[in-house]
């Protein structure tokens, strides 16, 4: 067996997937499998199963289907090499003599160009020109060593110093216009503090620059929407962040990255910022995987209470009650840090608030109480709120509260309130319609191939079986595929759904066959009736299009004798089939 793919599988089969992914969300044990909720789809229900003897996952909502690597590398948004080491440490393995490959990607000159214009811009702001910049970091409270970790840089008065370096680089133009650094033949950015923006997994694939001396242009300016940078999508510092929560086991999401830069400096760094756009459903997926303890700390200002009110309520529609830190209307996390200290901040942190007490509080703002009917709509509105949450000492608490404040007798609270969620349930019930599954409907030709290829992958000896019959598969796809199935057994002596699917990974136009072989769970014992009886399906069917094959050789042919002979092999075949 070829080295590489030695130390695969025994880092796969050392790490084993319940465990594994266990560690990333809550599974339960039913039956012989684990569910979870699928992280790869918006959802609340435990809809992926994870096999213990298969060591493979399945989501039987949205299909997401794999191995531990393929796991981690999309959970983590982490590249196979580096999953492989990370699994590695996790079982003690050590993985020299591991030969990497890179597979090149359309996106790796993009990624070179990014990389030397943050070189370059960080270089600029050690220079002579950049000492205007440097100065507005100083009165910033911003220093060296904050400069180098955030790569902070600066671009410089010329209008096209940037472009003329990079294409003598060798790169053309029209690529620096695509990728958002230049336009015609000038630089995008000039006489601005330069932040580089990284993706998910920390690859820089863009920039916002700020001003230093505050005029009328816009105070940052943020690379165009490309292939790489999306702002619906790029969360600030996402890639830092990512093994922060796991330590603090929190995550905070802020408004700006200046925020995110002083926190860093006050050693919170379990911290993200979208990049000034309001959170997406896709921010929300992502930072779901960092934590499922969520904070919430905007800017204290009105419009920051919006975007909290309008964040949390988005994060309710994902089945997740976020908390809040509600900072005093003037400051942001920048200044209240810098201002109050890192001792100060932490103790908000600590004393966070859930987001339903949060927005109860927010509801009682602006409001007239010497009016008894406003009073009233207050109280429902209360009460409704009250009625999501899932735990009853803090539904009482809020009940008590409301009692004491408003002088009502906490029997009539109680009793509406009873009402209210009485009501729900029955609405919900009323809603509910039974699942449906969506599988897709295949033929029984279909179907027969792919239960044998399940049993191929599950029971060895079938691999024999099905070789020595010469059977031969109905689609292209499906005899690619057996034909991979035979060649691993064969050169390794042994297979299973798991190592299986690693080797086949870089064989993308396969693993979807594969993926819907990994989602079916038939039973363990076959026999060999039931076998022959799948060969009888697939033969039926190579029958049936010889045929056809034939019948429409006949019409396309002049010589009787040649038509004669054909209609015979159709008799034969029929014969054959019956
Ligand atoms: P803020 O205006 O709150 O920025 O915008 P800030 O963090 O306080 O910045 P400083 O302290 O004045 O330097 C929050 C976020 O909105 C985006 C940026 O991502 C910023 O971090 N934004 C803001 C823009 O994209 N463009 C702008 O002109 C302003
Ligand atoms: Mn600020």
């Amino acid at each position: 067996m070829n080295n590489n793919q030695d130390i695969i599988n025994e880092v796969r089969r050392k790490n084993d997937i319940v465990d594994v992914i266990g560690e990333k969300i809550p599974l339960e044990k039913r039956g012989k499998n684990y569910f979870g909720v699928c992280p790869f789809h918006d959802d609340t229900n435990p809809s992926m199963s994870v096999s213990r003897e298969k060591q493979i996952y399945t989501c039987f909502s949205c299909h997401a289907t794999g191995n531990i690597f393929t796991f981690l590398m999309n959970y983590e948004h982490k590249e196979f090499n580096q999953v492989l080491s990370d699994l590695a440490n996790r079982v003690g393995i050590t993985l020299s003599g591991f030969k990497t490959k890179k597979v090149s990607t359309k996106y790796d000159e993009w990624y070179k160009i990014y990389d030397l214009a943050n070189k370059y811009y960080q270089n600029n702001l050690l220079s002579k020109e950049g000492e205007g910049a440097r100065e507005y970091l100083k009165n910033r409270s911003i220093d060296d060593d904050t400069v180098k970790e955030f790569e902070i840089g600066y671009s410089l008065k010329e209008r096209d110093d940037l472009t003329k370096l990079l294409t003598m680089k060798g790169h053309s133009v029209d690529l620096l216009n695509k990728i958002g650094l230049s336009s015609e033949d000038h630089d995008i950015y000039n006489s601005r503090l330069m932040f580089p923006l990284h993706d998910l997994n920390g690859k820089v694939i863009g920039f916002s620059g700020r001003i230093i001396n505050n005029g009328k242009q816009n105070k940052y300016l943020n690379t165009k929407e490309t292939e790489l940078f999306k702002k619906g999508k790029l969360l600030y510092h996402y890639h830092i962040a990512k093994e922060e929560a796991r330590v603090k086991k929190s995550v905070i999401i802020m408004e700006g990255f200046m925020d995110i830069i002083r926190a860093s400096t006050a050693g919170i760094k379990n911290t993200v910022a979208t990049m000034g756009t309001a959170l997406t459903k896709d921010h929300i997926k992502e930072i779901k995987r960092l934590s499922n303890n969520i904070i919430l700390c905007f800017d204290g200002d009105e419009a920051g209470v919006k975007a909290t009110l309008t964040s949390g309520e988005l994060f309710k529609s994902e089945g997740i009650e976020v908390k809040v830190i509600s900072l005093p209307g003037e400051y942001d996390p920048d200044t209240y840090i810098l201002k109050n200290g890192k001792d100060a901040f932490q103790g908000l942190i600590d004393n966070a608030i859930y987001f339903s007490d949060f927005k109860i509080k927010s509801l009682s703002r602006n409001r007239n109480f010497a009016s008894s009917e406003e009073k009233a709509n207050y109280i429902h509105e209360v009460l409704e709120e009250a009625s999501k949450i899932n735990d009853t000492i803090r539904t009482e608490i809020i009940l008590k509260n409301l009692a004491k404040r408003f002088e009502i007798g906490y029997n009539t609270l109680e009793k509406s309130f009873k009402e209210l969620v009485n009501n729900k349930e029955i609405k919900k019930e009323v809603i509910a319609t039974p699942k449906t599954t969506s599988s897709k409907k295949k033929d029984k030709y279909q179907k027969a191939s792919l239960n044998i290829i399940y049993y191929m992958l599950n029971k060895q000896d079938i691999i024999d079986v099905v070789e020595s019959e010469h059977l031969m598969f109905p689609t292209e796809a499906l005899r690619a595929l057996e034909s991979e199935i035979v060649y691993f057994y064969h050169k390794y002596g042994f297979i299973n759904e798991a190592d299986f699917y690693t080797y086949l990974t870089p064989k993308e136009e396969l693993l979807n066959l594969l993926n819907e072989v990994l989602e079916m769970d038939l039973k363990t014992t076959l026999t060999k009736e039931e076998l022959f009886d799948y060969f009888k399906v697939i033969r039926e069917y190579n029958c049936k299009k010889a045929i056809n094959s034939l019948e429409e050789k006949i019409r396309n042919e002049n010589d009787p004798v040649m038509q004669v002979k054909y209609a015979e092999e159709i008799r034969k075949l029929r014969i054959g089939e019956s």
